[in-house]
């Protein structure tokens, strides 16, 4: 099975994109709702949660991590990968990637919580891929809790995405990475903020499609991966609010099974 985790609902945006890139393969998801939002924590508290996160996934059979979590990505993947012994996948780097392929100025635009846009990683790898890169970063600390409470179409919130976009926007840039996977499902408003010449990156399409590669390239490891359309939805707190944008986001009925870590 592919274990998957988050602070919440914004991994389900790569439950959604894994689904439609590998359709079959078995899923389990754990949103961690009970200590959500990760972006205001501390990177030692943030690295606790998903070596937590990824053991509770390992023992329910999973035999790949995805860290669909900006903000784990940035401050937790190396430990993660240090202490399991499974391939472990992190969603900044495939976003890195695909806005370099993207981009044509060279002008890149982030936005993400404050733990992600802090630790810097976006500008780090990019710079190291291209060092004549310009990256622009904005933490965006509201949007998290507005997507968490079903707010993504209230004007309130567009107000926000409008006040949070402005320094980018006449930065000029080309390329903006949701740096977070709760932000896709704001992309539509973000896109109209921001412009629609700029080329907007998912992070939840560009992590699906890595893992899509190696498997193709890891046979030993893809045969390792039981495909009977099977999802498991854990979460260690249930809300109302939850369960509705899990159907919507993911198109289908959703079960959610309450555990304690
Ligand atoms: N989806 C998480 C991320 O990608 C949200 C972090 C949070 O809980 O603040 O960063």
């Amino acid at each position: 099975m592919i274990g998957i985790f988050d602070s919440g609902i914004g991994g389900l945006t790569v439950v959604r994109s894994i689904m439609e890139q590998l359709s079959g393969y078995d899923i389990l998801y754990f949103g961690d709702t009970a200590r959500t939002p990760y972006g205001s924590k501390s990177p030692e508290t943030v690295i606790r949660y998903a070596l937590e996160n990824t053991d509770f996934l390992m023992n329910q059979g999973a035999k790949i991590i995805v860290m669909a979590c900006n903000t784990a990505s940035s401050v937790a993947a190396e430990r993660v990968s240090a202490e399991f012994d499974v391939p472990i996948f992190e969603v900044i780097t495939p976003a890195v990637d695909m806005s370099l392929q993207t981009s044509r100025k060279f002008n890149i635009g982030v936005i993400g919580t404050r733990a992600t846009i802090k630790s810097g990683i976006y500008e780090k790898k990019i710079k190291a891929i291209n060092p004549d890169a310009k990256v622009y970063s904005a933490a965006c600390p509201l949007l998290v809790p507005l997507v968490e409470e079903g707010w993504m179409q209230k004007p309130e919130t567009v107000m926000i995405i409008k006040k949070y976009l402005h320094p980018l926007k006449v930065r000029q840039i080309d390329t903006l990475i949701l740096g977070c996977t709760h932000y896709p499902l704001l992309k539509k408003t973000i896109q109209r903020k921001i412009g629609k010449r700029v080329s907007v990156i998912d992070s939840s399409i560009a992590v699906a499609a890595k893992i899509k590669d190696f498997l193709a390239g890891h046979i030993e490891v893809d045969n390792l991966l039981s495909r009977n359309g099977k999802f498991r939805l854990f979460v260690s707190d249930i809300t109302d609010q939850f369960e509705k944008t899990a159907k919507t986001t993911l198109k289908r009925n959703v079960h959610l099974e309450q555990i304690m870590l």
